[in-house]
């Protein structure tokens, strides 16, 4: 499926006219927490920090179509930052998303430790134009006797999908450079972009991502047949996306997720094709611990 990288400040590059008919756009933007980016500030002035994102929100704004979709992925103490730029920009409210972390808390003095990320989910207009109900099927909690046969429905509460931090935990899937250092502390799960994608998008739709990083975003609508947009001010990482995307790792590779997604309804369909190709791969999805993979 066709693709574009753009190796450029997304806020010049958001401006160019030719960039239209977007359907979803994740929004994974540095959190200005003083972390080390070679060509970012992540130390800005607050005010200054929210009025660049607000002009991201609204340039996304206006080129995406009636209907389409973003996911704008936070810190949970900038929530209230975060739903005021989406309403400030023109896009309509849908859920505030919780991804629970599955690693252990973050101590806080004074405070309850934290535990979860936000991801405020927004459209253009009152009503999603798509939004496929998505059903898995988590393990037997203790107590319960049956599996339901059709799963349960994704919730706002994701607490499945690992992170990739440091150690071991990252897995296979976190880049590392030639001394084993991740090649970006950031990567985003594949597996949380296709629960985005499939969420909010139908095959043959264009998916954004304005701070693309390592490009998780369009390696997995690239595999989900959509086309991609991605957006990087840094030209390592846009090298990165250009390799990663050309030549799939067996850690991008898609395909092993489709079971945990098997009880959806129309999942063949906003799959896409490659869906088939899944049946020599073992499923070693949400529901397998870190021992087992
Ligand atoms: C949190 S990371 C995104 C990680 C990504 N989700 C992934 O899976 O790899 C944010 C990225 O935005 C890039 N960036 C920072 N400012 C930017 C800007 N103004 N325009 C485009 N990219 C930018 C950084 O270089 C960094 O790679």
């Amino acid at each position: 499926m066709g693709y574009k990288i753009i190796n450029e400040d997304c806020l010049i590059a958001l401006k160019d006219r030719t960039l239209q008919n977007v359907d979803l756009t994740f929004l994974d933007p540095p959190f200005n927490q003083q972390k080390d980016y070679k060509l970012h500030d992540d130390n800005m002035d607050e005010k200054e920090y929210w009025d660049m994102m607000s002009n991201v929100c609204k340039s996304v704004f206006d080129l995406t179509n009636e209907g389409g979709s973003i996911y704008f992925m936070q810190r949970e103490k900038n929530a209230e930052f975060v739903l005021s730029c989406l309403r400030n920009s023109g896009w309509t409210f849908q859920n505030l998303i919780i991804w629970k972390k599955k690693t252990s808390a973050v101590p806080v003095n004074g405070k309850y430790g934290k535990h979860y990320q936000i991801i405020a989910y927004a459209t253009k207009g009152k009503k999603a134009k798509t939004f496929n109900r998505l059903r898995i099927e988590p393990p037997l909690p203790p107590n319960y006797k049956f599996l339901r046969e059709k799963g349960v429905f994704v919730t706002d509460v994701w607490d499945d999908i690992r992170e990739l931090t440091s150690g071991y935990f990252a897995g296979n899937e976190a880049i590392r450079d030639k001394s084993g250092e991740r090649f970006h502390k950031q990567q985003t799960p594949i597996a949380l972009l296709i629960r985005i994608i499939l969420s909010s998008t139908e095959v043959g739709d264009t998916v954004l991502d304005p701070f693309a990083g390592t490009g998780t975003t369009l390696v997995v609508a690239h595999q989900l047949q959509r086309q991609s947009i991605g957006i990087e001010i840094d030209p390592l990482n846009t090298e990165l996306i250009e390799q990663r995307i050309a030549s799939i790792r067996d850690a991008d590779i898609i395909q092993k997720y489709y079971k945990d997604y098997s009880c959806t309804e129309n999942i063949a369909e906003i799959w896409g094709d490659d869906f088939e190709d899944e049946i020599d791969i073992k499923p070693i999805g949400l529901f397998t611990s870190q021992a087992e993979n």
